[in-house]
């Protein structure tokens, strides 16, 4: 393992303008807080910083759509997604705020930094203004139709429909989301951080230094680079962020992506006002950003250079394990359109579940490419492996140490083969879990503790100690023996990925964890200081405050260990560590997801089908003249033979009785069409289709998505009344 004295993790800041989702929960969340249980469990000192990011347009967008003000937005969603990671056990060391008095502070003073250093380039440039709300209009802000689709509220800088990106210029008719107005272009002038200025230096740092670095990762750093590097603007129109603090900015704020990766430090300097710069500026200190793909170029080119230009000593990422993204039932995740599972409302659906979600979500991790989730699988994992595979053994083993030792380990007798190989397999695994965890590789890290499960339920199924005990007490107590050293080496496996079963399952033990030390106690710490007996004390010191915990505490370095639960050791009373989910929470959550597609499917059907084609070449009335259109009578109606689209119709025209052969069988069936009276083009000149003779065609309209009527008088008319 890496062995700096210090790692600091920090996650994506999530925008406090929503509830934090399954997509954002397995990109970055879990991940990461996968990755630090284990760190801290291998002794490894460990901050975890994290926050909110509360300043961007999208916050004052919706702080005007509910009438409320941006810092009301911020608040609700702050406490909404800072209760969503407590509730799944994602414990931070902090989680700040980017609308904190300290962040405002540092982002100021690292603006003025770079800005006294020279660090900056100013450019006036045309913006968009709104001359009736008297403001520039940041390019969310202005509204029109989509030249690549249609849509008529596409945004100036994406189309949410069609997913293209876009630049207000492209907009047809564009008009301000504020006051409707037609936006004027108005020169102003912004700082700018020539970027292209650091691109050799990023080249030799990430191309060369950090070739390790995920391929997703290390692709799109390569390409940004490639494509050549332009300054990048680092401060906005708006007044809702950290004001730029120099003269003659007034009007002015820090654009959200300056301030925002400056709040991973604001966070770390509030919770840790003395030390902070150990976790920052010492080389002692490994860095991991964990984060979703849309936000590589800004920690791998833009905060890298923002730091390098501030110089200082500050440290730079080690690792940036950036994970693709996560798909709903097949659909990409989207708030606007409610096509996710927030945390929260999953946090109240399946109250006793947290671990099911995490476990799931780490099991389909999009680390390599997107991935999907369905609640099928959900409920698949659920029940097939954490209640059949890993509940299942912990129960037998627990239970039947209940019925026939008193609830006490029982002493291991002479070992079979079928011991040995299942004692021998698990540090194989444990080494592979660790090269897996330490390469941030998730999902084969929760395979491999998922194979101590296996191990441990085929075990356990194939020595049935159920049946042995009829006979011989001894080998049973050697096979319940060796189950529940598996069972306490379950315990500290799953503590990464399913932090709250590993915590029943240990109260079923009657054992405790060193799970390291964290952060949120305060600044001074004592590393834990172990003394040998029987079992293991662990005392955490912590400014004088000591917490002391006796009895068999197990860590990291034991899993794997014989015997690390001594015979006579007496264990707690069976818990079910999982339960089933049922087809009725499946459904209901499936329910919900395709009324919404439904109703999506329906509205784009509604809107296709406003799409009007666009007016043909100019004809003469000489042209138009030469066509006969009639009225007539279907009198018959039949399949043309081996074909899904044609009808061949007999019509009575008026002038004679005749057969059209017509493509509209995808749009009626015979039966609907026998006595209609249609009109019908009578003098286009015969063809013959699949042999039959047809002489004039039906006249149909044609909606936008493809819908076809045919065209019928108001009235019915004598056959053969002509139309013009
Ligand atoms: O993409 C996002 O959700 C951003 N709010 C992430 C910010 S990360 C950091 F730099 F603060
Ligand atoms: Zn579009």
């Amino acid at each position: 393992m890496n062995d700096k004295k210090r790692i600091l993790v920090t996650c994506a800041l999530p925008y406090a303008n929503g509830p934090v989702h399954i997509g954002h929960l397995a990109g970055v969340y879990v991940p990461a807080d996968i990755y630090v249980r284990y760190l801290r469990m291998r002794g490894k000192d460990v901050l975890y910083v994290c926050g909110s990011d509360e300043h961007g347009v999208p916050i004052t967008i919706k702080a005007r759509e509910q009438g409320c003000s941006p810092q009301d937005i911020v608040d609700r969603y702050h406490k909404i997604i800072k209760d969503s990671f407590s509730g799944l056990g994602i414990n931070f060391d902090i989680y700040g705020r980017t609308s904190s008095r300290v962040h405002e502070e540092g982002a100021s003073e690292f603006f003025r930094k770079l800005y006294e250093q020279g660090k900056f380039i100013t450019r006036e440039s045309e913006q968009y203004y709104d001359p009736e709300a008297k403001t520039f209009l940041a390019d969310r802000y202005i509204v029109g139709t989509c030249p690549k689709c249609g849509n008529e509220g596409a945004y100036g800088d994406q189309c949410e429909k069609c997913g293209s990106t876009l630049s207000p210029e492209e907009l047809i008719n564009p008009h301000s989301k504020l006051s409707g107005a037609t936006p004027q272009k108005r020169k102003t002038t912004h700082w700018y951080l020539p970027l292209q200025d650091y691109e050799q230096w990023l080249r030799d740092w990430i191309l060369e230094g950090h070739k390790e670095w995920r391929s997703n990762v290390y692709g799109q750093v390569k390409s940004w680079l490639d494509g050549g590097l332009q300054p990048r603007a680092v401060t906005r129109d708006l007044d809702w962020g950290v004001p730029v603090p120099v003269e003659g900015a007034e009007g002015k704020v820090l654009y959200v992506w300056f301030d925002a990766p400056i709040g991973y430090i604001s966070n770390t300097r509030e919770l840790l006002p003395q030390s902070w710069e150990k976790w920052w500026k010492s080389e002692e200190t490994r860095l991991v950003h964990f984060i979703g793909k849309d936000n590589i170029v800004f920690h791998c080119i833009v905060f890298p250079s923002m730091l390098k230009a501030y110089g200082d000593g500050y440290i730079l990422p080690d690792n940036v394990p950036a994970n693709e993204f996560l798909n709903l039932e097949g659909d990409k995740i989207s708030t606007s359109r409610g096509w996710a599972v927030w945390a929260h409302e999953y946090l109240e659906q399946f109250p006793g579940n947290e671990d099911v979600i995490r476990y799931t979500l780490t099991a389909n991790a999009p680390e390599t490419k997107d991935n999907d989730f369905s609640w099928k699988d959900f409920q698949a994992r659920n029940n097939s492996e954490l209640v059949a595979i890993f509940g299942n053994f912990v129960n037998r083993a627990v239970v039947l140490t209940h019925k026939y030792f008193g609830g006490k380990v029982p002493a291991c007798g002479e070992l079979l083969d079928i011991d040995k190989e299942v004692v021998a397999a698990i540090p194989a695994l444990k080494a592979s879990m660790e090269k897996n965890l330490e390469g941030y590789r998730f999902r084969d890290a929760l395979k491999d503790a998922m194979g101590i499960a296996r191990l441990g339920n085929k075990y356990i199924s194939d020595t049935e100690p159920w049946k042995v005990a009829k006979t011989d007490m001894e080998r049973t107590a050697t096979i319940l023996n060796i189950s529940l050293q598996i069972c306490a080496d379950l315990s500290v496996a799953f503590e990464p990925f399913t932090p709250f079963a590993a915590g029943r399952l240990r109260k079923m033990l009657g054992v405790e964890l060193d799970a390291g030390f964290d952060h949120r106690r305060g600044e001074q710490q004592t590393v834990n200081t172990f003394a040998e007996g029987e079992g293991r004390a662990i005392h955490t010191v912590h400014e004088g405050d000591t917490v002391s915990r006796s009895g068999l505490v197990l860590d990291w370095e034991l899993l794997g260990r014989p015997q690390i639960l001594p015979a006579g050791h007496a264990i707690g009373e069976p818990e079910l560590l999982f339960e089933k989910i049922d087809d009725a929470q499946i459904d209901a959550q499936t329910a919900r997801l395709e009324a919404i597609r439904a109703e999506r499917i329906a509205r784009e059907k509604a809107e296709e089908a406003k799409k009007v084609a666009p007016q043909k070449e100019e004809c003469s009335f000489e042209d138009f003249e030469k066509m006969d259109i009639r009225t007539a009578t279907v009198l018959a109606a039949e399949r043309v033979p081996k074909t899904d689209k044609l009808l061949k119709l007999s019509i009575d025209t008026g002038i004679d009785k005749r057969t059209i052969v017509s493509g509209i069988a995808e749009y009626y069936a015979p039966e609907d069409m026998v006595g209609k009276q249609i009109c019908i083009l009578a003098n286009l000149k015969p063809r013959v289709i699949r042999g039959i003779e047809s002489r004039g065609m039906i006249l149909m309209a044609k909606q936008g998505d493809g819908k076809m009527r045919f065209i019928t008088p108001q009235e019915v008319l004598g056959n053969g009344s002509q139309v013009g």
